[in-house]
């Protein structure tokens, strides 16, 4: 029967340095999931640089779709819809996804469905989770984004909190740049912080005026340059794992208390990770235990669907084309795409 048909979509993501394709059946379930890492490339200089990822996707998208339909066993004839992260993002690097899609959609005669990176981040949680349903608190952790939302419905978002200037994952990038641990910043500081005491420095923990659940990590990043150089000039050797160890402690320590802060205050009894720095571990240890202090229930997606993927756009994308989500050709790459819009 027709109402009892699977509903497959492909999805394609390609916001930043990772170009990947998923296809998702029933919105749930993960029928493959290629991810295509520029990462070594923009090593070499020590952050993503725009051009050359644009131009990496632009050569490795075919084929990483293709993966992606073969792994999962199926055509292009047997897909319901073609879902595709259309912003936030860089400009160029998103331009290549969404030109794809059209190009799949407009091909096979497949509605169209534009996804927001960061809904695809909080639903990525979805994925493992077959329990979990909204009203729910998430934590949106990434390199360009820090965001505490109520998930009020699938797509419907109220932002509580975000950040006054550096994303949490930026802060990780600069801080591991400046012991001189390279890009990307985030897992290195994670490994390396478990050799390190993270009370040998007291690093400031921002609160912002009258915004609770607002964030700000630049202070924090200075104050790890600053102790960088004094250490310099003063010959005092410089503990890199002590630094990172102490870092990491106060960011973890101001994500957990908003995130738990606005939960107790909002009384959501549901409280969901998402984004990049979602697979730091010592957050992941803090959320787990704050939450179960709280009697609060904590969801995080394992860390490949953490970090940039398609299989979560394809999610996201799943629950829009249930509610009628639907971009016409001229779907264009909106790099500063605002949460919620559509
Ligand atoms: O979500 P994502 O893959 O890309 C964006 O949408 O920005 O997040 C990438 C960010 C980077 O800043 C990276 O350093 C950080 O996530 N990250 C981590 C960890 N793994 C990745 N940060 C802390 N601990 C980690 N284990
Ligand atoms: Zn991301």
């Amino acid at each position: 029967m027709e109402n009892n048909k699977d509903i497959l979509i492909l999805a394609i993501e390609s916001s930043c340095d990772e170009t990947a394709a998923s296809v998702v059946k029933n919105g749930r379930t993960i029928l493959s999931n290629i991810i295509s890492s520029q990462i070594d490339l923009h090593k070499l200089y020590g952050g993503v640089v725009p051009e050359i990822a644009s131009r990496k996707h632009i050569e490795k998208i075919n084929q990483v779709i293709e993966e992606a339909m073969e792994t999962a066993g199926v055509t292009l004839d047997d897909l319901d819809a073609i879902g595709v992260t259309y912003g936030p993002g860089l400009v160029g690097a998103l331009l290549v996804g969404v030109a794809e899609a059209k190009a799949i959609s407009f091909a096979k005669n497949l509605p169209l469905v534009g996804v927001h990176h960061i809904e695809g981040h909080i639903s990525a949680n979805y994925i493992e989770n077959p329990d979990l349903e909204p009203p729910f608190l998430c934590l949106v952790v990434s390199g360009g984004h820090t965001h505490l939302v109520i998930v009020k419905d699938y797509g419907e978002f109220e932002i509580l909190g975000r950040t006054r200037d550096d994303a949490a994952g930026e802060a990780f990038d600069k801080v591991a740049r400046a012991i001189g641990l390279g890009y990307p910043g985030g897992p290195k500081i994670d490994k390396l912080s478990k050799e390190g005491n993270p009370y040998a420095i007291d690093f400031p923990k921002a609160k912002v005026d009258e915004a609770p659940y607002d964030f700000s990590f630049s202070g924090v990043k200075s104050a790890v340059l600053n102790h960088l150089n004094k250490c310099r000039m003063q010959g005092i050797p410089i503990q890199e794992a002590d630094i990172a160890a102490s870092f990491q402690r106060c960011v973890v320590e101001v994500l957990t208390e908003h995130a738990i802060a606005a939960a107790k205050d909002y009384h959501i009894n549901k409280l969901a990770i998402a984004g990049g720095v979602a697979s730091n571990s010592t957050l992941r240890g803090a959320m787990e235990k704050a939450c179960r202090e709280n009697h609060i229930e904590f969801y995080h997606p394992s860390p490949i669907f953490c970090t940039d993927n398609a299989a979560m756009i394809g999610v996201a994308a799943y629950y829009e084309y249930l509610k009628g989500t639907r971009h016409g050709l001229d779907l264009n790459a909106v790099p500063n795409l605002k949460l919620g819009e559509r």
